[in-house]
């Protein structure tokens, strides 16, 4: 069976208490956290920035973090966030004047690398860089805010990002961002995705636990 992660996003966390947050999730059966860096420049929102990151280590926190960078100019929030604990860190590829550079400074922080599409960024940007991903996230909503609905031209883009993802031989984590849902997520593993990012759907309901193995069960039986 395929490797699947569920990575709540702590975007609808409650703020105020975000240790706890993270631990409720990952006691719940969550993979990965998915950390949400807005700067109020790429994206219309302000979020979270390095610091709250090396707090989550420091809280003791050591599952993966998946830290998805919508900022510009992205490389010296990439040597923070190696600095500060990140796992994984994904950008925008119309964010970076250098894409293969940003993606060099990570694999050089010996973090895994990742690029970011949105809903309408085409594919071509995959071109020449294949050998340097360990991870695609493909937005399925527009980066900015939470809870907002699934776009449904996503599940072909999906498609077509796993057949290139097969046709290079390589282990590259398919991930996918914006409006996961128990009632979707078996028809987006369907069209190739490997790892799920979901903030309204988990943290907007009182029992983790229970959205998260709904969500497991969606992906496995
Ligand atoms: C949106 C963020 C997402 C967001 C997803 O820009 O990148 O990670 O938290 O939230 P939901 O799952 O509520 O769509
Ligand atoms: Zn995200």
């Amino acid at each position: 069976m395929k490797n699947f992660l569920i990575a709540p996003s702590i975007l609808s966390a409650n703020f105020a208490s975000l240790g706890q947050e993270v631990d409720a999730v990952l006691a719940a059966g969550a993979d990965v956290i998915h950390f949400d860096v807005m700067d109020n420049h790429y994206v219309p929102n302000l979020t979270i920035g390095p610091m709250i990151c090396k707090a989550l280590r420091d809280h003791g926190v050591t599952a993966p973090i998946d830290v998805h960078l919508m900022v510009r100019p992205v490389d010296h929030m990439i040597n923070e966030f190696a600095k500060a604990g990140a796992s994984m860190i994904t950008f925008h590829a119309e964010a970076s004047d250098h894409v293969d550079r940003s993606l060099q400074l990570i694999k050089e922080h010996g973090l895994k690398a990742g690029l970011v599409f949105n809903p309408a960024t085409p594919l071509h940007h995959l071109d020449y860089v294949m050998d340097k991903l360990d991870m695609i996230l493909l937005m399925s909503v527009n980066p900015g805010f939470g809870g907002q609905s699934f776009i449904p031209s996503t599940l072909q883009k999906l498609r077509d990002v796993r057949q290139l993802i097969d046709a290079s031989g390589r282990d590259i984590i398919l991930e996918i961002d914006g409006g996961v849902k128990v009632d979707n997520i078996r028809e987006i593993a369907e069209a190739g995705a490997d790892m799920f990012v979901a903030g309204s759907a988990i943290y907007g309901q009182e029992d983790y636990k229970k959205v998260i193995d709904e969500m497991r069960s969606e992906l496995e039986n």
